[in-house]
C-alpha cells in the first residue's frame, strides 16, 4: 500500500534525472520501509501472542479481585460478634444445639458463624430448612470432609460423608434398594426377634435377683448386635460385654467426634499429629480394617453357599459380594468402597437407635400415666402370647406416638449431619458463599413454640390422627433429616426401636432405684457426641409382669 501511494506522487515530478534519482532513493526507502513494516508486523504478532497468553491471566486476576471485593458486598446472614482466630467457636458450649438455639433467638433463623477458619451457616427454622431442601437441595447436598471421616471411611467412599456426585448417587442407590429396603428390613426380623429375646431373658434373670440394672448398656448391646448381625453376620457383643468388634466400633464412635485441630484450623493440622490424635485414629482404623478384611474373606471363601438361596439369611456382606460377582454395580466398587459402606451402617445405625430407646424409657419413667397407657396398649395387643410378633406392632398406635414424641424432644442427631454448599447460593434472601458448612438445628426446630403447642412437654397424643411421618416432608419434624441426604435407614432404625420398646414394656414394670417415680428425680441431662445420649445411664429396677 505504501509503495503504490509513493509511485503516484513520484510520477507528478518534472525532471527525469531528478525523478530517477528520487525513484532510486525511494526504492531504497520503500524496501527499507517494507522491511521495517515486516519487522513491525512481526513485533505486533509477538505482542499479540503475548497479550493472548497474558490476557486471560490478567482477566482471571481482575475477576478474582472483583469477586473478593464483591464478597464483601455480599448480603450475608447476621453473625454474632466473633473473637480473633477462634471466631465464634467459644459460643458453641458443651451442648451446641442448645447454645445455637439461644443465639438464634437473638440473630434469627439464619446465622453465619465463624468456627475457626470455616464459615458455618446455622438454620434454625422449619421455613428456612424447607427452602433449603425444596428449592436448593443439590447446592446444599455436599458434606464437609473431616479428618476422622476421611480416615475411617476410606477417603469418604461411604454414603454419609461421600461428596455429592456420581459415586455417592450409586452407593446410596445400592444402600436404599439392596440393604435398607422395607423388604430387606423385614428379612432381618429373625435377628431382631432373637436378639431382643436374649435381652428379655437377661433382664428376667436380674428380676429374680431383685437388683438394679444398667438399661442403657443393655440397650446399646442389643442394638449393636442387631446391626452387626445384619451387616457382618456376627455379633458385636458377647455375654460379658463387647467383643473385639464391639470394642473397636465404640472406639471409632469416640474418635469420630473427638476434637481435631485440622478440621477447624487447617494450618494447625500438624498439632493432631503431635497430640497423638492421628496416631490413635490410625491404630483403631488398622485394627477395624483388618477385621473387616477378615470378615469379607470368610464370606468370599464360604462363597455364600450356605445362604445362596435364602434371601432371608443374607447379611450385607453377602449381598454386596453377590452384587459385585453378578456385575450389578453401575460403578466398580473396590474392597475399600465396600468396607466404607459397611462402616457407615455402624456409624449411622447403632448409637442413633440405642439413644432413641434410652430417651423413650427415660420419658416414660418421668410420665407414669403415659407409661401405663403404652403398657396397656402393648399388653392388650399381645394378650398372653409367649412372643410378640412383628404384626402385633402394626396395631400399637400409641407406642408409635411415644416413639415420635421421643424423636421430637430428643433428636438423636440434633444438628443433623453437617452439609456444605457446593457453590454460592441464596437462602432466605441472604447470600451463602461456596463451601459454607451448614448445621440444621433440628433440635431447636422441633421445640419451636411457633410450630408446636407446649413444645417442652412430652405429649405423645399430639400424633393421634396426625399424619406427620418421618420422611422429612414436614419440616417442623425432621429427626431423620430431609431431602437427598436424608437418612436411608429410617425403616431399619424404627423397626428395631419399636420391637425392642414393645418388649421391654410388655414383659416388665419399671421403677427407679429407691422407688422414686416423680418427674424431677430422673436426671435428663444430655452429652454431646456422635449423637446426644443421656448423660447418666438409666439404672432401673425391673419387675417381671405376670398377665
Ligand atoms: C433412630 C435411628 C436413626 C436416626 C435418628 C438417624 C438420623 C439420621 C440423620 C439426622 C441423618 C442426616 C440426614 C441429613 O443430612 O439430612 C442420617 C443420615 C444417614 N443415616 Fe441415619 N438415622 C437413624 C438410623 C439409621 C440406620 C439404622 C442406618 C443404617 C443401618 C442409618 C444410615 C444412615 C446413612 C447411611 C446416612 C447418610 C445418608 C447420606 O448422606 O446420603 N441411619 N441419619
Amino acid at each position: 500500500m505504501f509503495a503504490i501511494r509513493l509511485k503516484v506522487w513520484v510520477v507528478k515530478f518534472p525532471h527525469l534525472e531528478l525523478e530517477m534519482a528520487l525513484q532510486s532513493v525511494l526504492k531504497q526507502f520503500q524496501s527499507q520501509l517494507v522491511t521495517t513494516v515486516h519487522d513491525q508486523l512481526l513485533e505486533y504478532n509477538t505482542l499479540f501472542l503475548f497479550l493472548l497468553l497474558i490476557l486471560p491471566l490478567v482477566i482471571l486476576i481482575l475477576l478474582k479481585q472483583y469477586l473478593l471485593k464483591s464478597e464483601h458486598k455480599l448480603n450475608l446472614p447476621p453473625s454474632p460478634p466473633k473473637l480473633p482466630v477462634i471466631g465464634n467457636l467459644h459460643q458453641l458450649g458443651t451442648l451446641p444445639h442448645r447454645s445455637l438455639q439461644a443465639l438464634s433467638h437473638k440473630y434469627g433463623p439464619l446465622m453465619l458463624l465463624h468456627l475457626g477458619s470455616s464459615s458455618t451457616l446455622v438454620v434454625s427454622s422449619a421455613d428456612m430448612a424447607s427452602e433449603m431442601v425444596k428449592t436448593r437441595d443439590i447446592v446444599f447436598s455436599n458434606r464437609p470432609k473431616t479428618t476422622a471421616a476421611n480416615i475411617f471411611l476410606y477417603g469418604c467412599r461411604d454414603i454419609g460423608f461421600a461428596p455429592y456426585g456420581e459415586y455417592w448417587r450409586h452407593a446410596r442407590k445400592i444402600c436404599v434398594l439392596e440393604l435398607l429396603s422395607m423388604k430387606r428390613v423385614q428379612s432381618f426380623t429373625y435377628v431382631r426377634l432373637e436378639e431382643v429375646e436374649i435381652l428379655i431373658n437377661k433382664i428376667r434373670l436380674s428380676c429374680f435377683d431383685g437388683g438394679i440394672i444398667d438399661l442403657t448398656v443393655m440397650l446399646q448391646a442389643v442394638v449393636n448386635n442387631v446391626v452387626s448381625r445384619c451387616v457382618l453376620g456376627r455379633k458385636a457383643e458377647e455375654e460379658n460385654g463387647p467383643g473385639k468388634f464391639g470394642v473397636l466400633s465404640r472406639r471409632v464412635m469416640i474418635l469420630f467426634t473427638a476434637f481435631c485441630f485440622g478440621d477447624v484450623f487447617p494450618s494447625l493440622a500438624w498439632l493432631d499429629v503431635v497430640t497423638g490424635h492421628i496416631g490413635r485414629i490410625n491404630t483403631t482404623f488398622k485394627a477395624i480394617d483388618a477385621l473387616l478384611d477378615q470378615v469379607i474373606e470368610e464370606h468370599r471363601t464360604s462363597n455364600g453357599d450356605d445362604v445362596d438361596d435364602q434371601f432371608d439369611k443374607k447379611d450385607f456382606v453377602h449381598i454386596l459380594l453377590q452384587l459385585q460377582k453378578d456385575g450389578m454395580f453401575e460403578i466398580d466398587l473396590t474392597q475399600n468402597d465396600i468396607k466404607a459402606i459397611l462402616m457407615d451402617m455402624f456409624v449411622g445405625g447403632t448409637d442413633t437407635t440405642s439413644t432413641t430407646l434410652e430417651w423413650a424409657m427415660a420419658e416414660l419413667l418421668r410420665h407414669p400415666n403415659i407409661m401405663k397407657k403404652a403398657q396397656e396398649e402393648v399388653r392388650s395387643v399381645v394378650k398372653n402370647k409367649a412372643k410378640i410378633d412383628m404384626n402385633d406392632i402394626d396395631e400399637m398406635n400409641y407406642l408409635k406416638c411415644v416413639i415420635k414424641e421421643t424423636l421430637r424432644l430428643h433428636a438423636p442427631v440434633p444438628l443433623l449431619v453437617p452439609r456444605e454448599t457446593s457453590t454460592i447460593t441464596k437462602l432466605g434472601g441472604y447470600d451463602i458463599p461456596e463451601k459454607t458448612r451448614v448445621f440444621v438445628n433440628a433440635w431447636a426446630i422441633q421445640r419451636d413454640p411457633k410450630l408446636w403447642d407446649r413444645p417442652e412437654e412430652f405429649i405423645p397424643e399430639r400424633y393421634v390422627n396426625n399424619p406427620i411421618d418421618y420422611k422429612g416432608l414436614d419440616f417442623h419434624f425432621i429427626p431423620f433429616g430431609a431431602g437427598r441426604r436424608g437418612c436411608p435407614g429410617i425403616s431399619f432404625g424404627v423397626a428395631t426401636v419399636e420391637y425392642t420398646l414393645a418388649n421391654i414394656l410388655y414383659w416388665f414394670d419399671w421403677k427407679q432405684p429407691g422407688g422414686a417415680i416423680d418427674n424431677d428425680k430422673l436426671d435428663m441431662s444430655e452429652v454431646n457426641g456422635l449423637t446426644a445420649p443421656k448423660k447418666f445411664p438409666l439404672r432401673l429396677v425391673p419387675t417381671l409382669y405376670s398377665p
